[in-house]
């Protein structure tokens, strides 16, 4: 199956209303991209804006329940009526700093999907997993943990962040990114069958020009969950063209 590749920027808690600008440049730029899928994901408060400018806009989190006494949070059908069309869950930066256990990732999506969005599910080890040779049994376990019960394999796309590659310049070797993509590839086609190959992978962490191709050529590798390089056209866009 031929999967189109996926570049989806997280902005994470950056962005006022001036950096719109930045945005309409990256959605025009990625025009000429037929053949790649590009999302952002701002923050709530961008959210409504961005997606009026016509491009895919996504958020970085939402609460399992539709609504109710939750202050702070947002819903997935709130982002969806705010104009999103997806949504990421299980960052590590939502499961470390929010304490956000497998289950609850679960849920998350499992209420996203509901809301008719789409789905980037994150999982990554820390640095000492990594070290100690146990990243593909956990980031598995992650998987296994966090996926909905039943969902649509084009709907949903798992997102590969070593936390230790988070920000940091580092990343993971070629080798070791096709070896996890491959075994996420293995067992998603152990719980849902035929239908593993509509799931995206996307790969994370420092992410940039200078490494997308190398990183976006890696078997198994459908495209890339962006931060830091997410946040102007200049940097986003070689990220974009090296997709396509
Ligand atoms: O969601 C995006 C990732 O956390 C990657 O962030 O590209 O700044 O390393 P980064």
């Amino acid at each position: 199956m031929v999967r189109r590749k996926y570049v989806v920027g997280n902005w994470k808690m950056n962005g006022l209303s001036g950096a719109l600008a930045e945005a309409e440049a990256i959605f025009a730029g990625a025009r000429a991209h037929e053949a790649v899928d590009v999302a952002l994901c701002p923050p709530f408060t961008l959210i409504g804006p961005m997606a009026a400018l016509g491009g895919a806009t996504g958020g970085q989190d939402c609460h399992p329940q539709p609504s109710g006494a939750f202050t702070g949070s947002v819903s997935a059908p709130m982002l969806a009526d705010a104009g999103a069309a997806l949504v990421i869950v299980g960052h590590s930066e939502r499961r470390e700093g929010f304490a956000e256990r497998d289950a609850d990732v679960k849920a998350k999506a499992g209420a996203a999907l509901t809301a008719g969005l789409s789905v980037i599910l994150c999982v990554g080890e820390p640095l000492g997993v990594r070290e100690s040779g146990g990243a593909i049994d956990y980031v598995l376990a992650q998987v296994q943990g966090s996926l909905p019960g039943d969902f649509d394999p084009a709907r949903l796309a798992v997102a590969y962040e070593p936390i230790w590659a988070i920000g940091t310049g580092r990343v993971p070797t070629i080798e070791d990114v096709a070896a996890m993509h491959g075994a996420i590839r293995a067992a998603l086609s152990d719980r849902i069958g035929e239908g593993a190959a509509a799931v995206r992978l996307l790969y994370g962490g420092s992410v940039n020009g200078d490494n997308a191709a190398d990183l976006l050529g890696a078997r198994d590798v459908d495209g890339a969950l962006v931060g830091g390089a997410s946040l102007t056209a200049a940097k986003f866009l070689p990220i974009v063209e090296a997709a396509a």
